[in-house]
Order: C-alpha cells, then sequence, then structure tokens
C-alpha cells in the first residue's frame, strides 16, 4: 500500500496559518494524504506557538506539530508540550528539557508512523549531537513503525545532507526546515530515503524569512536591533509530499509543494484589541 505525507515548512505567524487554512484542504483531497507533519515554531506571531494556536492547526486535519529552535519562546506551551504527544521539541535538547522528542502514532488510515526532530549544531545554539540522538530515537522506535520521518531543524545544509545520508534506508524521509527557503534537491537516496534540504515557509514571501523588510533592513544596515514584525504578502504554503511503500516504509517520491494562496485583506483590528501577532518579544533574533 501507498502511504502519502504531507510535509509542511515553517509556518510563519497568523499570514502563515491563515495560508495553511485557505490551501490545506485542496491538497489533502488532491493527493490522498495519510498524515500531515508542519512545523509550527513560528506560528505565534513569528516565534513560539500557543495552545490555542496548536489546537487551530490540529483542528486544520494537522496530525503532529514539530518544534525548533523558539519552541520555548511562549511559555504557555510548556504544559502542552509536557502532555500531547502530537506536539515535538527536538529530540536532542538535554534530557530535562519538557517535551518529547519523538512520536509514534497510528494514522487515520490505520499505519503506524513515528516523527522526530533534530537541531543542526553549526551557527546553532549548542545542542546534543544529532547524530546519536536521531539513531537513539530509531532504537526506541524500534519495529513499532516503518514509517519514520526524521525532521533536520539546521542552519547549514551541509548537516542536513549528512542526515540524509546518515538515515538512508533506515527511515522514509529526512527534510529539513528553519531557513526558510525551499530548496530544489528533492530526491530519493538510494537506501529508499526521501530527503529535501529544506521545505520552505508557509507564509509572507514579500519580506525577509516571513518578517517586514521594513524592520529588518534598518536592523542589518545599523546594526542596532529592533523588533522584526511578521509580514503580509505574497502568500505561500510550501512543503513536500512523501510518497511511501507501507511494507517496507521506504520511499517511492518526494515531491515539492509551492502553492501560492490568494486572502482577502483582513481589516486592522479595532483600536485597543490585543494584538495577535507582532507581539514585540522577540524581534532581535534573525534566526529562525
Ligand atoms: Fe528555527
Ligand atoms: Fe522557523
Amino acid at each position: 500500500m501507498h502511504f502519502r505525507a504531507l510535509l509542511i515548512g515553517d509556518v510563519v505567524g497568523k499570514p502563515g496559518r491563515r495560508s495553511l487554512r485557505e490551501a490545506l484542504p485542496a491538497l489533502l483531497a488532491d493527493h490522498s494524504v495519510d498524515v500531515v507533519i508542519v512545523n509550527g515554531e513560528n506560528t505565534a506571531g513569528g516565534s513560539g506557538i500557543t495552545p490555542p494556536i496548536f489546537e487551530e492547526l490540529r483542528g486544520l486535519g494537522v496530525d503532529v506539530v514539530t518544534m525548533g529552535d523558539h519552541v520555548y519562546r511562549k511559555k504557555e506551551i510548556v504544559p502542552v508540550l509536557a502532555e500531547s504527544d502530537r506536539l515535538l521539541r527536538p529530540a536532542n535538547l538535554p534530557d530535562e528539557a519538557v517535551g518529547r522528542g519523538f512520536t509514534v502514532l497510528e494514522s487515520q488510515s490505520g499505519f503506524p508512523f513515528a516523527v522526530t526532530v533534530l537541531l543542526g549544531r553549526t551557527f546553532m545554539k549548542p545542542a546534543g549531537c544529532p547524530f546519536h540522538a536521531a539513531d537513539a530515537v530509531l532504537a526506541e522506535v524500534g519495529e513499532r513503525a516503518k514509517l519514520v520521518f526524521v525532521e533536520m531543524h539546521a542552519e547549514a545544509t551541509s548537516d542536513r545532507i549528512a542526515m540524509g545520508w546518515h538515515l538512508d534506508g533506515r527511515v522514509t524521509c529526512v527534510y529539513g526546515t528553519h531557513t526558510h527557503v525551499q530548496t530544489a534537491d528533492e530526491r530519493v537516496l538510494p537506501g529508499g530515503t526521501a530527503y529535501i534540504s529544506d521545505l520552505g515557509m508557509t507564509g509572507p514571501h514579500d519580506g525577509v524569512l516571513g518578517r517586514r523588510t521594513d524592520k529588518v533592513l534598518p536592523a542589518l544596515i545599523t546594526g542596532m536591533p529592533r523588533h522584526f514584525d511578521v509580514s503580509g504578502g505574497d502568500l505561500r504554503v510550501h512543503g513536500a509530499l512523501v510518497t511511501a511503500d507501507t511494507e517496507t516504509g521506504r520511499a517511492t517520491a518526494i515531491e515539492r509543494i509551492a502553492v501560492s494562496v490568494e486572502i482577502a485583506h483582513e481589516p486592522a483590528p479595532e483600536k485597543g484589541a490585543p494584538k495577535e501577532d507582532n507581539e514585540g518579544q522577540d524581534g532581535e533574533d534573525a534566526a529562525e
């Protein structure tokens, strides 16, 4: 039997969530998708995720939400990380870090699948070795799932490509996130592991990695930090569709997904209304 996983790249802010909400029904209908895995580390105002936003994604039909280096940006998500088996923190954080680094679930179509997310170490904050962490996760998953999806949340493409080769023939797919730019290097490696260096970004593409150009440019030019508000135009949903054999867990195909979304302009919130995005506390961090 064929198994299809829709993998969605970092969803940025409200524009990203609206884009996903708009595009997802057609993607699911067109491709008979078994599971949807979404990187949600930028869903809340560009950094982190909140419990209502996690529920919002689940309500759209998202099976698993992964988080990267922004996992703990919104403190209110910590209890959900502690409880849910559908929200993941990077597996190579310290054992004491709240949350789980991998999950084994059953798709609605009845197939067991596993998901894990790992942080790269090049130009990132300190984390454990992602290669050893991946091996440890696979040992724990064991025979429970043949379909295994490994997200490599890394700054360097070399970290991700190396992980692809490290896990080739052992997992269904290794895919990259974090840099928010979709790469054109999707392929099935010789051992049957689908690979892409970056899924890309779901959200506004008229800015800099989802942030407003008129905020980012002055900060870079003057060297003075400022808040990077979430941008707004040229909305796209980026990701990949992986087809795998349920008997072997190996991939037979990987296809890039890049969908432009037209959404009517949403009126500005009334004066004094709480701002959902652009909350202002994450501004100086250029890394996504
Ligand atoms: Fe990130
Ligand atoms: Fe990101």
